[in-house]
């Protein structure tokens, strides 16, 4: 499978031949892609034990890093994991890989931590005592501008998501099985991502990203339970806010969801994308709508000053 294969989905980038020849942070050290391997008794590997953040780089920043590291170092403490790294640290190992690679902006960067390499081939978590094991890739990476201009297409799922005391579906962790099997759901039904429902059966979340749908002017996102406390999330809603468009955190089902004048996703990668359809319906125009390109708009401009 090429990049070209899987251009329509909601992380889709245009090509850059650049990202055949990364360098990647593995432990401290900064290889060529080709050299960049976790052992096979890595608990990451192994059971999806870990925890990650999708950050950009803009002109040289890191976009709402603090947001970002407070969620993961929250998820560390979750799952009982001693980063053995701090904050400046982690900071550190973000600007050295980007120096390396050359980079400083229109860059994603996946930060990965998991619990590090198994003595055995067991889940026990003491059985991890290599300490963590720290990766992160960074790619050249422009969202593609056709999803843009087309929007996706979503497939309500069967597979829901999931109670806060099974798996918490607030925790970004390694293991994303719940959310693969509703993308394969969506993707065999000809969608390009996965609409879940909460476990009451209300419109939440995508499996990759938060949700929103916009009527008569006011822009609903699900109340917050159940989905990833999404920080593209956390800022539409507050320039929403701060641009008087009201806005509401609130349960709303697949009925009001379909009747929508407009919907989109948000998500540190593509920022707003817009919706073009759900279960073959399409919703509004099918194109992007003018609260989501306002939404877009103020989110890139704050982006801008938050990155100067
Ligand atoms: C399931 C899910 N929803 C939403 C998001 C978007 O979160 P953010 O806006 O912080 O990138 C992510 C990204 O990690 C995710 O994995």
């Amino acid at each position: 499978m090429t990049q070209q294969d899987v251009h329509h989905s909601t992380h889709a980038a245009e090509i850059d031949a650049r990202n055949d020849s990364l360098k990647i942070y593995v432990n401290g050290d900064i290889v060529p892609r080709e050299k960049a391997v976790v052992s096979v008794y890595d608990s990451g590997f192994m059971l999806g034990d870990g925890i990650w953040e999708g950050i950009r780089l803009y002109n040289g920043r890191w976009a709402f890093v603090d947001e970002h590291l407070d969620r993961l170092f929250g998820a560390a403490k979750a799952i009982d994991l001693d980063l053995g790294l701090d904050r400046a640290g982690l900071l550190q190992a973000l600007d050295d890989t980007a120096r390396a690679n050359g980079m400083t902006g229109n860059v994603h960067a996946r930060l990965m931590v998991t619990r590090g390499i198994k003595v055995k081939p067991f889940q026990d978590p003491r059985l991890s005592q290599s300490g963590p094991t720290i990766v992160i890739i960074m790619e050249h990476s422009t969202p593609s501008s056709a999803l843009v201009e087309t929007g996706i297409r979503l497939h309500t799922v069967p597979v829901v998501r999931g109670l806060p005391m099974s798996q918490d579906p607030k925790l970004n962790s390694h293991s994303k099985l719940n959310c693969i099997l509703a993308g394969i759901h969506a993707q065999k039904a000809g969608a390009d991502e996965a609409l879940m429902l909460d476990p009451h059966g209300f419109v939440n979340t995508t499996n990759g990203c938060n949700f929103f749908i916009v009527r008569e002017g006011e822009v609903w996102t699900s109340t917050g339970d159940y989905c990833m406390n999404g920080i593209t999330r956390k800022k539409v809603i507050q320039l929403c806010r701060d641009e008087g468009i009201p806005v509401f955190e609130k349960n709303f089902s697949l009925t009001q969801t379909y009747d929508a004048d407009e919907a989109f996703i948000t998500g540190t990668f593509g920022a707003q994308t817009p919706v073009s359809d759900i279960d073959g319906r399409s919703i509004g125009s099918g194109r992007i709508g003018p609260m989501t390109q306002k939404i877009r708009t103020l989110y890139q401009d704050l982006i801008t000053r938050h990155t100067a």
